[in-house]
């Protein structure tokens, strides 16, 4: 269920796929708290419930594996806007990480030295992305992106897209916040978690 995606000097990217059996998915659950039970709780729909439960569930075992400790055992804390990390009261070594999740895939990335973001998109039709790319790109960008022909635009757009989020996951702000991250404090890499899906991840240079 573990598919690799890169894995370079420092830097790790491991994808799941989420729609896996009953059976996975509680034995996944097994090792979340309370609040995360509580958080899947609130999710309304079946299929979202199951896929937040499988995300945090691989999580812990990721985070766990590399720590030497049981899933359960991951205690982890959230910044300001919700970035997660783990807690000073984890043993073990300091490990960056980020998360992402589209459709039934989800994306974990891990640095033991340097801060970390990940995005990752499903392929999907966007009637909304011309908007979007006026308002969130830069206008180099923006002209690149005016000038593709419509076809190339879809994937264009999903690249910077995952590429500015992963950036404002890196920092542990919302893309709306009034940060406005230099991306040449960045080491920027397209990932392809699986056919579909486009991604990118970052770690802090
Ligand atoms: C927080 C945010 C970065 C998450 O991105 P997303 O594409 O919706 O969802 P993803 O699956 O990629 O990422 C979710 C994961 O990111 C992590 N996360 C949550 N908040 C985060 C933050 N502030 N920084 C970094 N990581 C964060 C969590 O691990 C979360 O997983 P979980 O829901 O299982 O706990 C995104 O919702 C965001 O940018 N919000 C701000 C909204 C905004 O300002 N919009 C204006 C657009 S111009």
């Amino acid at each position: 269920m573990m598919i690799p995606v890169l894995e370079s000097d420092d830097l790790e990217v491991v994808a799941f796929t989420l729609d896996a059996e009953p059976e996975v998915i509680h034995a996944l659950g097994d090792c979340l708290n309370e609040a995360e039970w509580q958080r899947a709780a609130e999710l309304r729909l079946e299929r979202d419930r199951r896929r937040f439960i499988a995300t945090r569930g691989q999580l812990r075992h990721v985070l766990a594996s590399r720590i030497g400790i049981p899933p359960s055992k991951i205690d982890l804390e959230y910044g300001r806007l919700g970035k997660p990390f783990l807690s000073p009261r984890t043993p073990g070594r300091a490990l960056h990480f980020s998360v992402s999740r589209s459709e039934d895939v989800a994306v974990i990335a891990l640095s033991a030295t340097r801060e970390v973001g990940v995005d990752i998109e499903a392929l999907r039709p966007l009637p909304e992305a011309d908007d979007i790319a006026a308002l969130c790109f830069s206008a180099p960008e923006q002209e690149l992106y005016r000038n593709l022909v419509p076809e190339e635009r879809l994937l264009a757009f999903f690249r910077s897209w995952t590429r500015l989020e992963a950036v404002s996951k890196a920092l542990g702000c919302g893309l709306g916040s009034e940060i406005n991250p230099d991306e040449r404090d960045f080491t920027i890499t397209a990932i392809a978690p699986k056919p579909g899906y486009v991604g990118t991840v970052v770690v802090r240079n």
